[in-house]
C-alpha cells in the first residue's frame, strides 16, 4: 500500500513516519503540498497516486482561529474538501485527523461516535466542516477524533511546544504554574494514535473513530503527573477557564470513549499513565 502523509514533520506526522514501513510512505511537507491549494493537490497527488491519504495538516491554534475563522475554515474545511475531490479522482481511502472539540463539553460521561456534534468554538465549527465534507464526498474513508495530542516532535502549531513541554518550560522559568482544572480531556501520545491510525488503514471498517489513549483528567491533573513524574519542583496552583480567559471558550468535558474500535477489538491502547511514562522515557525525561 502507498500512504500519502500530509504534515508529514508535524507532531503526529514524525510519529506516523516512524510507523509507516519506508517503502509504503510518501512524506509531504507543506512545501511540497499546501492543501488549500486545489491544483497543487491534485498534481501532487496524482502524480503518487496513493492507495491511501493521511491527512494530519490543520490550522489549529484555537484562540488564532477565533481571530481568523475564515482561515480557519480555508484549511479545515475547503483543504479537506480539496483531498476529498482528489481521493475521488486516485480512488484512495482518505484518513483524516479531527478532534474532541467537535463537542461543546455539556455531557457528563465520555462521548461516542455516535454522539451528536456541536461545536462551541470557531476551531471545532471549521473541523466539522472538514469531516461533513468527508462524509458527504466519500464512501472510503477513515475520519479519526482525537485529545490533547503529546509526542517528541512537539506540536508544530504550538511553536514546538505540547502541553508537557509547555509545563516543564514554565516549570523552568517561573516559581509558580497555574493551571485550568475544569477542562477534563483524554490526553494522547501520537506514537500509540499513529500505530492504531496504520493499524485501521489495514481493514475496510470505513467510518468515524475515537481513538485516544484510555484515561482522563484535567491539564491540571496532567501537569501534576508531569511535574511527578519528572521530579520537577515549582508551586502548582489550580485555575479556572473563566480566569485564565482564553479567546476561544473550550469545552468543559470532552473525554473520547473509543467504542468504535472496541467494537472491532482493536481498543487496546495503552492507560494514560502508562502513554505518559512511555513519552517520557523516550524524552529521557522520566525520573
Ligand atoms: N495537537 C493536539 O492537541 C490535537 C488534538 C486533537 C486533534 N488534533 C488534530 O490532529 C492533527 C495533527 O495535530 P499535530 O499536533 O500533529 O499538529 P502539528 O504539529 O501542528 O502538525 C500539523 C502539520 O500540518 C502542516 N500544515 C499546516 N497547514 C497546512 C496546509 N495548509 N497544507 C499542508 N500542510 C499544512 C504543518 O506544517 P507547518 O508547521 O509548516 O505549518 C504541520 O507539519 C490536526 O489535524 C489537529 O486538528 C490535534
Amino acid at each position: 500500500m502507498k500512504i500519502a502523509l500530509i504534515g508529514a514533520d508535524g507532531q503526529l506526522g514524525t510519529d506516523l513516519q516512524k510507523v509507516i514501513p519506508a517503502a509504503e510512505l510518501i512524506p509531504l511537507t507543506i512545501k511540497d503540498i499546501d492543501i488549500t491549494d486545489l491544483n497543487r493537490v491534485e498534481k501532487v497527488l496524482l502524480k503518487y497516486k496513493p492507495n491511501a491519504i493521511i491527512n494530519t495538516a490543520a490550522f489549529h491554534r484555537v484562540d488564532d482561529c477565533e481571530a481568523d475563522d475564515s482561515l480557519a475554515l480555508k484549511v479545515n474545511a475547503t483543504g479537506v474538501k480539496n483531498l476529498c475531490q482528489a481521493a475521488l479522482k486516485n480512488n484512495s481511502v482518505l484518513l483524516h485527523l479531527s478532534t474532541d472539540y467537535v463537542f461543546d463539553g455539556s455531557k457528563k460521561t465520555p462521548y461516542t461516535e455516535n454522539d451528536c456534534p456541536c461545536p462551541g468554538t470557531a476551531y471545532g465549527i471549521s473541523k466539522l466542516a472538514g469531516e461533513q465534507y468527508i462524509r458527504y464526498l466519500l464512501d472510503k474513508y477513515f475520519i479519526v477524533r482525537s485529545s490533547g495530542l503529546f509526542g517528541t516532535r512537539g506540536c508544530m502549531a504550538s511553536g514546538g511546544l505540547n502541553f508537557i513541554e509547555l509545563m516543564l518550560k514554565l516549570a523552568r522559568e517561573k516559581d509558580k504554574v497555574r493551571v485550568v482544572s475544569d477542562q477534563i480531556i483524554s490526553p494522547t501520545y501520537t506514537l500509540d494514535l499513529a500505530k492504531k491510525i496504520y493499524q485501521l488503514l489495514q481493514t475496510e471498517h470505513f467510518g468515524t473513530y475515537h481513538i485516544t489513549n484510555n484515561g482522563k483528567c484535567s491539564w491540571y491533573e496532567f501537569a501534576k503527573k508531569v511535574f511527578e513524574l519528572t521530579n520537577t519542583k515549582v508551586v502548582l496552583e489550580k485555575t479556572t477557564a473563566a480566569e485564565f480567559k482564553a479567546k476561544a471558550k473550550r469545552p468543559a468535558y470532552s473525554v473520547l470513549d473509543n467504542s468504535n474500535l472496541r467494537r472491532l477489538g482493536m481498543d487496546d491502547l495503552q492507560t494514560l499513565d502508562q502513554a505518559l511514562v512511555a513519552y517520557l522515557k523516550e524524552k529521557d525525561l522520566l525520573k
